[in-house]
């Protein structure tokens, strides 16, 4: 009986190797412009806080590196375009920096240098046949923005939406995919939650919170404003990019904790915009309020929606972007401890199997099963949205010759195919993290996603395909797993 099933099990995985990806998934690859870009200081271009912060605390990166030249892409995107054209991807994710459209944030008269760069970019990139897929905020905001709060002052949404009209009077024409925000969760919590990402505050379960708000309330300004103004007149979509670990319960007694952890990490930003009754997840409201009154507060930390806010942000998006790569074991942790965090909020502790393969980041173990379950949850909770893959990737310490990426790959996509034919999940691209080698925020340019190797020791930063290029390309060729 056990092999009979066992027989079955895997007569269903070659079956899954064989088939090949839906007529209408497209393939593509990520990158983001402060991590490649390069050419911080010139053509205009103003400093971002992630300029500010690898200069005056580059100790908090793991080499003490920066992304002023990086891959130096701002020079050299003629040559990152035929990368594009051998892999054969049908779209391209990458990122504005906002600071080159408006230098020090003051939204009037655009850096005509910053419009120019990426309107020759576009333009090949869409003569390519190659669709554009754009983050319009990858963690990049002005310096002189985070000076009036960023995004923990509402009135950084106006700044926000002009600088998206900008780019929608501009781009909007050849621009298929829009993305407001890349991962909020890192943004806000990483950023001002835990001080390991720019603006590096650390004010846990206050400013991350926060952040949080007026990143959903920007991110549903920008879709209205798209759907408003410029739907009529482009065949663009517009959704937002999400991150989410996928968190399994460690012994049946934790499955809430496990939940509650997708719900904290995930939740806090989809069930406002892609749940049916909108509204931050009832478990954070509920957690973080009885945190926050036995902690003293008159009220919760989280800061509440209106009604009207509710509604109005409600459905705004046209897809979920979700970026994923790992796995982790979460059990519940209810503690007395008092001190004001979002890990105290949530009470869970959670931490990767020992037994599970790992990539270079501290953070990353090879857990294709994970990947599926949270196709599946995302179907089940949010309604079955369009999803897009925007990142999934592996880190090592650089090599032409990568077998592991490629396992990952392999695996990953092979989760993906499970989740399409067998949990029918509506996901319609898939988009490796990343392009080539870049800088890789804190941890600098030890650890390496890149699918092409860059020498960053010749002042030409070459790049050549590593194996897990070659092996995605073929995938791409054949629009099945190889
Ligand atoms: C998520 C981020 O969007 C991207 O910028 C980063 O490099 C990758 N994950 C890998 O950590």
């Amino acid at each position: 009986m056990l092999f009979a099933f066992l027989g079955l099990v895997i007569w269903v995985c070659r079956l899954i190797l064989a088939v090949p990806f839906p007529e209408d998934f497209i393939f593509g690859v990520s990158t983001a412009a402060y991590q490649n870009e390069g050419a911080w200081n010139t053509s205009g271009k103003g400093p971002s806080i992630w300029d500010t912060l690898t200069h005056e605390r580059p100790e908090l990166i793991l080499d003490r590196s920066n992304g002023d030249v990086a891959d130096n892409s701002y020079n050299k995107w003629e040559e990152d375009i035929e990368l594009l054209n051998d892999l054969g991807v049908q779209f391209y994710r990458f990122s504005i920096a906002w600071t080159r459209i408006f230098p020090d944030g003051e939204p009037i008269n655009p850096n005509q240098e910053g419009i120019n760069f990426y309107n020759n970019f576009l333009d090949q990139l869409t003569s390519n046949g190659i669709l554009p897929m754009v983050t319009i905020f990858h963690w990049d905001i002005p310096e002189s923005l985070q000076k009036m709060g960023g995004f923990m002052n509402p009135r950084i949404i106006d700044y926000y939406t002009a600088y998206a009209k900008v780019l929608f009077d501009h781009f909007g024409d050849r621009v298929k995919y829009w993305i407001t925000i890349n991962e909020p969760k890192q943004y806000c919590q990483e950023g001002h939650g835990e001080a390991s990402y720019a603006p590096a505050i650390n004010i846990s379960g206050v400013a991350d919170y926060l952040c949080g708000h007026n990143i959903i309330r920007a991110h549903a300004a920008v879709y209205h404003m798209y759907d408003d103004y410029y739907r009529s007149l482009y065949d663009g979509e517009v959704g937002i990019s999400l991150s989410g670990h996928w968190f399994e319960a460690y012994t049946r007694d934790d499955e809430d904790a496990a939940e509650r952890m997708r719900q904290f990490y995930v939740g806090w930003w989809a069930n406002p915009i892609f749940s049916s009754e909108g509204d931050y997840p009832k478990v954070m409201k509920e957690f973080i309020s009885k945190r926050s009154s036995q902690q003293g507060y008159p009220w919760s930390r989280l800061p509440e929606f209106t009604e009207d806010e509710i509604n109005y942000i409600r459905g705004t998006a046209d897809f979920f972007g979700f970026n994923h790569y790992t796995t982790f074991m979460a059990q519940n942790a209810e503690s007395d401890d008092l001190t004001v965090s979002y890990a105290n909020d949530h009470q869970v502790i959670f931490a990767s199997d020992p037994t599970w393969a790992r990539g270079a980041s501290a953070w990353l173990s090879v857990v294709p099963w994970g990947f599926r379950k949270y196709l599946k949850w995302i179907k089940d909770t949010y309604s079955s949205p369009i999803i897009y893959v925007t990142e999934n990737g592996f880190s090592d310490h650089g090599g032409l010759h990568d077998p592991e990426r490629v396992q990952y790959y392999k695996q990953y996509m092979e989760a993906l195919l499970e989740a399409i034919y067998i949990d029918e999940v509506e996901v319609k691209g898939y988009a490796p993290w990343t392009l080539m080698d870049n800088f890789e925020w804190f941890d600098g340019y030890v650890n390496r996603f890149g699918l092409y190797g860059v020498d960053f020791s010749d002042p030409n930063l070459p790049r050549k395909p590593k194996d897990s290029a070659k092996y995605y390309k073929e995938v791409i060729k054949s629009r099945r797993l190889v």
